[in-house]
């Protein structure tokens, strides 16, 4: 048995890496880590490994650190650090290539079968074995990493017996959560893909932001992606502790004011317009509806009413825009920005007055009074910084502020990648700033609501 601490902050990269290890063709015991603490801590408790593997220069993890942290406290572990830099230059690391008999920087470009050679390498010098690794006809993909896409890359197959396998999804196929709960019911913990497919289907993954579905759809599969959308928005939010009774009121919320808006009116046609995205702007309305109805649920005032409110306004606060990248860079303040003119930025800016005004002009009675104040203040933020009017956190009616927790909690989770081990984190940071004035019930209210989630996080990682 090989023992490997695999030590990757980033979520996909390490699951490239454990779909190389779930296939390798002898036994390894893999242990993860997906923080610099979290990797020392292992190290030191469940060592001895064999090898660690890891990423140079990762997000929120140093290899060389680790490396020199590592070095000293056990002589048998080997390091593979992936990189296409020249890490001996790095202080403290001119002997890592001879330290330790397969210390080895690899190259970024390496594929999995070469990978695979060198691990068995140090197996085979562990336990005195020679065997020449052959190459299988079909690789394990774990059933959950298909929950990431909804369209197959590739063709897919179940395994019967040692040598037979059948085929279940074909190249282009459209499956939906309930296909994966199926087979992860009957205990399917593997799915199988051809060899030749799985290099590409690796890179895929990893490459895959999540929800982000297929744009090239002819209209019917088009519609099956779009209930397959949401169908794993509401995977997400159950998983995050949003209740059964939350989902189905804002589903029968949002299918009533779909329902009733006068044909033809101007919110009818956004809203359908909308409905057709499978981006961003589509998926984080759902998403703030969920969690600002599940917020609200811990609020001494909560009522029907209310929460109907905000999944209301949740669905209807971002209909004018149609610009995915734009909303996403500014919601998430991503470095992309910069590439958008001035002018859009600007005319992205007035949605939330343009929205509210539609709101009012509308005479639907299906929209309750003060959703269009929870329109018009959705990017208002605590640091009296956010538009159009600049609210600081005293001022911000109380119902407005439950909806922007949601919302910034919901871009949080998109910056993380829906990585649910992260909301540890991600509630920290929240509450440095919404712990003041009219957020800091609604801040209590979120911490509340994930309270079932966060302590199952924090008993798998300690
Ligand atoms: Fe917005
Ligand atoms: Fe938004």
């Amino acid at each position: 048995m090989l023992r490997i601490l695999l030590a990757i902050s980033n979520d996909k990269a390490r699951s490239s890496f454990e779909m190389v290890l779930d296939n390798c063709p002898f036994n390894v015991s893999v242990i993860e880590a997906a923080s610099m603490t979290k990797a020392m801590e292992r190290f030191s408790e469940k060592g001895p490994f064999d090898l660690v593997l890891m990423l140079h220069n990762a997000e929120k993890m140093n290899s060389a650190d680790f490396y020199l942290f590592a070095k000293d406290k056990s002589d048998n572990t080997n390091f593979f650090i992936v990189s296409d830099e020249k890490i001996e230059s790095l202080p403290g690391m001119s002997g890592f290539n001879t330290d330790r008999k397969f210390n080895e920087v690899i190259p970024l470009s390496t594929s999995t079968s070469q990978l695979t050679q060198k691990i068995a390498e140090i197996f085979k010098d562990k336990s005195n074995l020679s065997f020449t690794y052959e190459e299988v006809d079909y690789k394990k993909v774990r059933t959950t990493y298909f929950l990431r896409f909804n369209k197959t890359l590739c063709d897919v197959y179940v395994q019967l017996s040692e040598n037979k396998y059948v085929k279940i999804l074909k190249k282009g196929d459209i499956y939906t959560r309930a296909d994966i709960k199926k087979w992860s019911e009957k205990k399917m913990k593997y799915l199988y893909i051809e060899n030749g497919d799985f290099e590409e289907f690796k890179e895929e993954y990893a490459r895959t932001p999540f929800l982000v579905m297929d744009k090239d759809l002819t209209p019917q599969s088009a519609e099956e992606a779009s209930l397959a959308a949401i169908e794993l928005v509401h995977e997400i939010v159950k998983e995050i502790g949003v209740t059964e009774e939350v989902v189905n009121l804002v589903d029968y919320t949002v299918y009533q004011v779909e329902s009733n808006l006068k044909k033809g009116s101007a919110l009818e046609d956004l809203l359908s317009k909308m409905h057709d995205r499978k981006d961003y702007l589509n998926d984080h309305s759902y998403m703030v509806a969920y969690m600002s109805a599940q917020i609200s649920e811990k609020m001494t005032w909560d009522t029907e009413e209310i929460r109907k409110k905000l999944a209301t306004a949740a669905i209807l606060h971002d209909i004018t825009l149609d610009n995915p990248e734009l909303a996403m860079a500014v919601d998430l303040g991503l470095p992309e920005l910069q590439k958008f003119q001035a002018e859009d930025i600007q005319s992205y800016k007035k949605h939330p007055m343009e929205v509210a005004q539609l709101v009012r002009e509308s005479d639907s009675e299906e929209i309750p009074p003060n959703v269009d104040e929870i329109l018009l203040f959705h990017h208002e933020n605590p640091e009296g910084s956010g538009f159009p009017k600049g609210l600081n956190a005293d001022r911000i009616p109380a119902l407005c502020a439950v909806f922007n927790v949601a919302h910034a909690f919901v871009n949080e989770m998109y910056r993380v990648d829906f990585d649910t081990t992260e909301i540890p984190h991600i509630l920290m940071h929240l509450k440095k700033r919404f712990s003041t004035g009219q957020y800091l019930n609604a801040m209590i209210g979120l911490v509340e609501s994930l309270d079932p989630m966060t302590n199952i996080i924090n008993k798998v990682q300690s």
